[in-house]
């Protein structure tokens, strides 16, 4: 069913839609210039400064992304056995793993330690103290972090917050000083410094800098007792400009590490780590779907894609909001459509009321800034296959 080019549409995001026309739909499209010159702005801002960057691997697993990631140099941040084989096999070395997860299996532990990945990010005292056993029964010596929840609301949507006291995320800061007691104290554990993450998708520096701050605190209080670490974590969490895809491709990385570089005072010779996920990679990706049927009810009109809430579950789960645009209309005149996809559920819509060129059957739709949590939180329900993905260089 194609539909015919729109050009200047075509220039304003680089898909290649002559090309995909007779392509099955829905698939991710990824723009892998994008991504490089995405990790080239990270290199840019972090050079000269004691900073490592750790991609997150749940934002994107696909192998080609990561492959290009490990390419330029970066670490991984990985929250399962299933990353961690991924990043192995992506090429990731593992001396620059961090791996997290307040429920690590024994399995999982093990593939860690078998590997000596960087750091397991330590997320309870129960915890510490598996690790301590696993690692000795393999006469070796785990590093960890210590992940501190530092009770900062970040203000984004609630299934997303993950630093405030009530979430499962790591030790609270009363507690903080007892668990680093224990890694200190047990035989097979290397503690490495403290983690950090206050959640995602942030795009005011506040929270940032109020990170800035209860680091600092933290680390007079330990230098106080005399404990220093070797390094800092403060995770990931920077978001990304959703309604304008094209105007702001590439993060503000630039006032993000600025943040970090003005207000956080780094001991002498300690590191500070990262885990981008989203910022790194959502730019790059959109869902390409195309219109199975367009539908008129009472008072409405609806665009029905071929691509649902199991490839794309963002605007389902968390009411999020991705631009919407007909990529193969020439039509002058524009109608007003809930754009929907074809699974059955109500909360199967990708936008409400959104204004599009008339639109009609065949035509393809892009949904944009899906390149993190879209293909990886892809499901099989109503026995979808999973989306494929195609990618331009
Ligand atoms: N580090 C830790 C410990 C995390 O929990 C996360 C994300 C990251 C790093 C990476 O955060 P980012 O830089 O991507 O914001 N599925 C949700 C987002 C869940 C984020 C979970 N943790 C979404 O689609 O918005």
């Amino acid at each position: 069913m194609p539909g015919a080019v729109n050009k200047k549409r075509y220039n304003m995001f680089r898909f290649p839609l002559q090309k995909f026309q007779e392509t099955p739909t829905p698939f991710y499209f990824y723009d892998l210039k994008l991504l490089d010159k995405t990790l080239d702005e990270i290199a840019k801002q972090i050079k000269g400064f004691p900073y490592k960057v750790h991609y997150a691997v749940k934002a994107n697993g696909n192998k080609t992304i990561l492959e290009e990631i490990a390419k330029k140099g970066f670490g991984v941040d990985l929250v399962s056995g299933g990353e961690i084989q991924a990043a192995l096999e992506a090429g990731f070395n593992p001396g620059t793993m961090v791996y997290s997860g307040v429920g690590k299996t024994d399995p999982e532990i093990n593939l860690g330690l078998d590997n000596d990945i960087f750091s397991f990010n330590v997320e309870s005292v129960p915890e510490v103290e598996v690790i301590n056993e696993l690692a000795g029964k393999k006469g070796k010596i785990a590093n960890i972090s210590i992940r501190v929840n530092p009770d900062i609301d970040a203000h984004t949507h609630r299934y997303i917050t993950t630093g405030t006291a009530e979430d499962k995320f790591g030790i609270n800061i009363e507690m903080l000083s007892t668990a680093v007691n224990v890694a200190l104290s047990l035989p097979n554990i290397h503690l490495r410094g403290l983690h950090f993450h206050v959640g995602s998708q942030i795009t005011d520096m506040k929270p940032f800098g109020m990170l800035c701050e209860s680091v600092n605190g933290l680390l007079d209080y330990f230098d106080r007792h005399d404990i220093h670490f070797e390094m800092i974590n403060v995770g990931g969490g920077l978001g990304i400009d959703y309604l304008k895809p094209d105007v702001n491709s590439v993060p503000d990385f630039e006032h993000f590490f600025d943040t970090f570089k003005r207000r956080l005072k780094l001991r002498k010779g300690q590191e500070l780590h990262f885990e981008l996920g989203r910022s790194i990679v959502a730019q790059c990706g959109s869902l390409i779907a195309r219109v199975v049927f367009v539908k008129e009810n009472r008072n409405k009109k609806f665009v029905i894609l071929d691509a649902g809430m199991t490839d794309l579950i963002r605007p389902a789960l968390y009411e999020a909001y991705h631009v919407i645009q007909n990529i193969s209309s020439s039509d002058t005149a524009s109608d007003v459509y809930d754009v929907v996809g074809p699974i059955c559920e109500s909360s199967d819509v990708f936008a409400r009321d959104e204004k599009l060129p008339v639109s009609k059957r065949g035509d393809l739709f892009a949904i944009r800034s899906a390149g993190a949590y879209g293909e990886t939180m892809a499901s099989r329900y109503n026995m979808r296959q999973l989306p494929k993905s195609y990618f331009q260089r």
